[in-house]
C-alpha cells in the first residue's frame, strides 16, 4: 500500500505582508524570518528557547486543519480560554491527497480541559476507560498516547515530555515509534533531549534567526545535557561562579 505521508507536507506563510504587521504574533522572530517549512513523513520537531514561537506556529498549523486551538480531536469543540493568536489566516498548509484515518492535538497547556471535556461527552472509554483526573497527570497523559491515538493519524504534540518521567519519556518514544510504523506522522514541539532523539526526525530550531534545520547533536539540549551530566560538579562550579562576577 503507498503510504499517503505526510498528512501535512508544509506550511508556508501567504504573504508578504504578514511580515510588517505588529504585534503578537507577527513580531515572533520565527514568524518574521519564516517563509515556509516542509515536514518528514514520520517525525518533525520543533525546538527553541521558551518564548520563541513553537506553539504558536503549532497552534495555528492545527487551527488551520480543523482542530479545536485547545487540543484533543477534530470534532473536540469546546472553548474554556480563547487566547490563540490570528496566525491561522495568515498560513497555508500543502496537504497530502488523503486523508489520515485519525488525527489529535495534545497540549500540556490545556490537557487538563481536554480530559474534564472527555469526562462531560463520555468519550473515556477511548481514553483507556479510566478518568483522566483520576490519575496523575504524567499517567493520563500516557493513557491518551497509548489508547486514544490508533494509528494512520496525524499527531500534533506540545511538550509531550512535561509530566513524564526520563523513562516515561523513553515509553513515550517507543508509542510515538509504534504509531509512526502504523503510517503515523507526528509534528511535535518539545524541550526533551531525549524525545527529540527519535531516529531520522528533522528538528526545527525556533530563535531570533526564525526557523533553521538543526542536526540533533548540535543542539542546545543535548550538548547542554550531555556536558552537565558528564560533568556535574564542574558545570555547577561555573555556574555559580559566573553568577558571583
Ligand atoms: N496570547 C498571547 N498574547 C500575546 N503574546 C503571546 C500570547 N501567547 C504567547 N505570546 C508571546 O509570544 C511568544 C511566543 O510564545 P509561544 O508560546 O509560542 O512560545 P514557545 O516557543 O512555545 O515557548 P515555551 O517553550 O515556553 O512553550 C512569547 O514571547 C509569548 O510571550
Ligand atoms: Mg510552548
Amino acid at each position: 500500500m503507498i503510504s499517503a505521508r505526510p498528512y501535512i507536507k508544509s506550511v508556508f506563510f501567504k504573504d508578504e505582508g504578514t511580515k510588517n504587521r505588529k504585534g503578537y504574533p507577527y513580531d515572533i522572530p520565527a514568524v518574521q524570518h519564516c517563509e515556509e517549512i516542509s515536514f518528514h513523513p514520520d517525525v518533525t520537531f520543533f525546538i527553541g528557547e521558551n518564548g520563541s514561537g513553537k506553539s504558536t506556529l503549532l497552534e495555528a498549523i492545527a487551527v488551520s486543519y480543523g482542530f479545536n486551538p485547545e487540543g484533543g480531536t477534530k470534532s473536540a469543540r469546546f472553548e474554556v480560554h480563547n487566547t490563540h493568536s490570528s496566525l491561522h489566516e495568515e498560513i497555508k498548509l500543502s496537504k497530502s491527497y488523503k486523508l489520515p484515518g485519525d488525527a489529535y492535538f495534545l497540549r500540556a497547556e490545556s490537557f487538563y480541559n481536554v480530559a474534564t471535556k472527555a469526562e462531560e461527552f463520555g468519550v473515556l472509554k477511548s481514553y483507556g476507560g479510566k478518568s483522566l483526573h483520576h490519575q496523575s497527570h504524567g499517567e493520563a497523559f500516557l493513557s491518551t498516547l497509548m489508547h486514544k491515538l490508533t494509528g494512520n493519524g496525524l499527531y500534533l504534540l506540545d511538550e509531550p515530555e512535561a509530566a513524564l518521567s526520563p523513562a516515561r519519556q523513553l515509553t513515550a518514544l517507543s508509542l510515538i515509534h509504534q504509531l509512526v510504523l502504523q503510517d503515523s506522522q507526528f509534528i511535535i514541539a518539545t524541550h526533551s533531549p531525549l524525545i527529540m532523539a527519535y531516529p531520522g526526525a528533522r528538528i526545527y530550531e525556533f530563535g531570533e534567526w526564525g526557523i533553521r534545520e538543526v542536526n540533533y547533536r548540535e543542539t542546545d539540549h543535548y550538548t547542554v545535557t550531555r556536558s552537565f551530566l558528564e560533568y556535574p560538579e564542574i558545570s555547577l562550579k561555573l555556574l555559580i561562579e559566573n553568577e558571583e562576577e
